[in-house]
Formats: structure tokens, C-alpha cells, sequence
């Protein structure tokens, strides 16, 4: 299979988009735009997400052992963008404090978040694959609406 078939058929599974942050060895926060994420086990209440090698969070999280799973709210494809990019400041004109497991929650910009404690980490190809134990967190509120990604274009749910 060839890359380009291959992601033009990931890309037909419509998703929505998270920021995966953490900080690094020097207490800066670091962070990247993220939709291979999914809920993984129940009990205990675990999650994976995907993390290319190359990642400039990657040694971040293998710091801290723990992220903050931020759910982009509707409209906040801007700031996908910029996290999906290899800026070295991105957190620059961001809102964000310290969740309660010391990671960046983007408060301002999500629907909802979820904060974890790194359980696993697997190999897979050119990526990692990060199990992480969600210790807290908030789920959406009734009636916010999430950003969303589908055949590289961002967009939201409309019900
Ligand atoms: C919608 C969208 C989803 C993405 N999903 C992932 C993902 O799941 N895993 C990943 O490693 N990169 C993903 N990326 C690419 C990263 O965000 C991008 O490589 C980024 O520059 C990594 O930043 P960093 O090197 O500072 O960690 C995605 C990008 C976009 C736009």
C-alpha cells in the first residue's frame, strides 16, 4: 500500500481533534495536535494516543509520564494548526493553566479534557503508542460543540 492510499483512507474515518500537552525537563509546556486517540479499558479507565518518533513532545512526555488530553471545541481550527506545527513556542497567546496533574489544560479552547498518567508505552512502526490511566478531567458541557476532522478539513458536528 502506498502512504497517500493509505492516508486517504484513514482520512475517510471523520474524527475529532485533541491537543496531547505535557512539560518538559525545563517546566516548559509542550504540545501537539493529535485525532489517532481512543478510549482503550473501562477499569481501570485507560486511553492510547498516537505520537510520532519525531515528535518534539515526545521527550517531554517520556519526562513528566504524564499528559493532558485537551478536546479542541468547534471552531478552533487556527489553533490545531499551530499545534500541529514544529513552532518552538506554540503555547505563545494561549490560554492555559496547570490541571490538577501539573500538565497544560487549554481551558479556554476545549469542550473537555482528560488527565493521565502514562501506563504503557508500545512501539508501533514509526510511531509510539501511549497508554495512558485517566486519573481526571471534565466532560463536555450540554450543548458545546467539538472540532472536528474529516478528509483533511476541519469542521464540527451538526445535529
Ligand atoms: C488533524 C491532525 C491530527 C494529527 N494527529 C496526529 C497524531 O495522532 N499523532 C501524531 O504524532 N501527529 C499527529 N498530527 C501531526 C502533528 O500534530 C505534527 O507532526 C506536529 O508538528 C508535532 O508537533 P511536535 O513535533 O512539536 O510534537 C496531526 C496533525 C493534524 C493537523
Amino acid at each position: 500500500m502506498d502512504r497517500a492510499t493509505f492516508f486517504a483512507i484513514m482520512g475517510a474515518f471523520p474524527t475529532g481533534v485533541a491537543v496531547v500537552t505535557t512539560m518538559d525537563d525545563r517546566n516548559q509546556p509542550r504540545g501537539l495536535t493529535t485525532n489517532a486517540l481512543c478510549s482503550v479499558s473501562a477499569e481501570p479507565p485507560l486511553l492510547l494516543v498516537c505520537v510520532d518518533k519525531n515528535s518534539n513532545t515526545l521527550p517531554g512526555l517520556r519526562h513528566s509520564r504524564k499528559f493532558v488530553v485537551n478536546y479542541l471545541s468547534a471552531g478552533r481550527g487556527d489553533l490545531a494548526n499551530v499545534f500541529a506545527s514544529k513552532e518552538p513556542d506554540k503555547f505563545q497567546g494561549v490560554s492555559w493553566r496547570p490541571a490538577s496533574n501539573g500538565m497544560p489544560w487549554l481551558h479556554t479552547d476545549t469542550i473537555a479534557h482528560a488527565e493521565c498518567l502514562i501506563n504503557q508505552e508500545i512501539e508501533a512502526g514509526d510511531h509510539l503508542v501511549f497508554v495512558g490511566e485517566v486519573v481526571d478531567g471534565h466532560p463536555p458541557a450540554p450543548g458545546t460543540r467539538p472540532l472536528m476532522y474529516f478528509r483533511r478539513t476541519y469542521g464540527t458536528w451538526d445535529d
